[in-house]
């Protein structure tokens, strides 16, 4: 990993981490088995005995698609799954395979037992998705040669292999596509004692020594997502070593929590406005995603995958056919009083 120094116009020195560092540095602290991994206990069970019986049988795993949101570990666990099945892995993402010959030619170069995991999968355009029905479901590729009455179609086989499939949308992901996944797994946001073992390991692969109460803080933080609590064990790190402390304590995280945005119950400046916008500026709710998004000049698709899991999850936001709504909790959270009329809502 290369950490980039960035001088600021305040000449403060910043470590920055461009995105694809980002991922590199959350690839270094990637469990590789599933005997490494924490949470997810029940998938982890299932996979468990899949795994064994595809070894068995000496036959792949079986096509898999993982849901959930951002940052629990899908990636992680696409990697585990080739490494339990001795198996090479190709990775690629929906909107990265921009026509059917990419597919194609990602499918004709698999080996036998090869994973291809395909990240984003609902982001698949539907010429390609209707590549993949015939590959999985017949290790075959359907093509068609040729335009207009001299078109001919031909079919290659292909060797016998996974396709892995990550998606934030299950419901994005088309009913013929998600019929040829033999399993389907949901992964669940992560328990504070579950992130506290997950923060302990980080911590030790980055020889950071760390209280167990700052420890505890950090797990409370990090929106219940693997990736915010190793994102934030190393801006503790950073923090500490600046400060020339070499433990990190509770009152370092505390501090840097506060420093960036982030409150005790793990919100950010992002979560806070999405709840203030909708009291402020659309009364309470409902508001429509678009509205919301326009207001907030945000992607809808970032709020939808990103913010509002967490915000669902916890409580302070609720869905309606009409649109979202700020629940008791979200106001009581930002210190304001909920209307009268509103109280009968909840
Ligand atoms: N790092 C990120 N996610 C993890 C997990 N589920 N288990 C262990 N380490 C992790």
């Amino acid at each position: 990993m290369v950490l980039k120094r960035t001088q600021r116009k305040d000449e403060t020195l910043e470590k920055v981490l461009v995105p694809e560092e980002a991922a590199e540095a959350e690839a270094s602290l990637r469990p590789m088995t599933l005997d490494e991994y924490i949470g997810q206990t029940d998938l982890k069970q299932h996979l468990l005995v899949y795994l064994e019986a595809a070894k068995k049988r000496t036959e792949p795993l079986g096509h898999t698609i993982l849901h959930g949101p951002p940052g629990l570990g899908k990636t992680t666990l696409a990697y585990i799954l080739a490494k339990e099945m001795n198996a090479q892995i190709r990775v690629t993402s929906g909107p990265a395979i921009e026509k059917p010959g990419d597919l194609a030619s990602l499918l004709t170069n698999l080996q036998a037992g090869d994973i291809l995991f395909i990240d984003e999968i609902h982001r698949l355009r539907p010429a390609i998705e209707e590549v993949l029905y015939s590959a999985m479901e017949d290790y075959a590729l359907d093509l068609v040669i040729g335009k207009g009455p001299s078109a001919r179609s031909m079919r290659i086989d292909l060797q016998p292999f996974t396709l892995i499939g990550a998606t934030t949308k299950a419901g994005a992901v088309s009913m013929p596509l998600r019929d040829r996944f033999i399993h389907n797994f949901k992964l669940a946001f992560y328990q504070v004692e579950e992130l506290k073992k997950i923060i302990a390991r980080t911590a030790g692969i980055l020889s950071v020594a760390m209280d167990a109460d700052a420890g505890d803080l950090l797990a409370r933080a990090s929106r219940s997502t693997p990736r915010i609590a190793n994102r934030l064990v190393r801006s503790v790190r950073d923090f500490a070593q600046v400060n020339n402390e070499e433990t990190v304590t509770h009152a370092r995280v505390k501090a840097t929590l506060t420093s960036l945005g982030i409150d005790s119950h793990g919100l950010d400046t992002t979560d806070r406005l999405i709840l203030l916008s909708i009291i402020e500026k659309f009364s309470g709710g409902p508001v429509g995603l678009s509205a919301l998004a326009a207001m907030l000049s945000d992607e809808q698709e970032t709020l939808e995958d990103v913010y509002e899991p967490y915000l669902l999850q916890c409580g302070y936001l609720q869905r309606t056919p009409k649109g979202r709504i700020a629940t008791k909790m979200a106001y009581e959270l930002l210190g304001i009083q909920m209307p009268e009329g509103e109280r009968r809502l909840f």
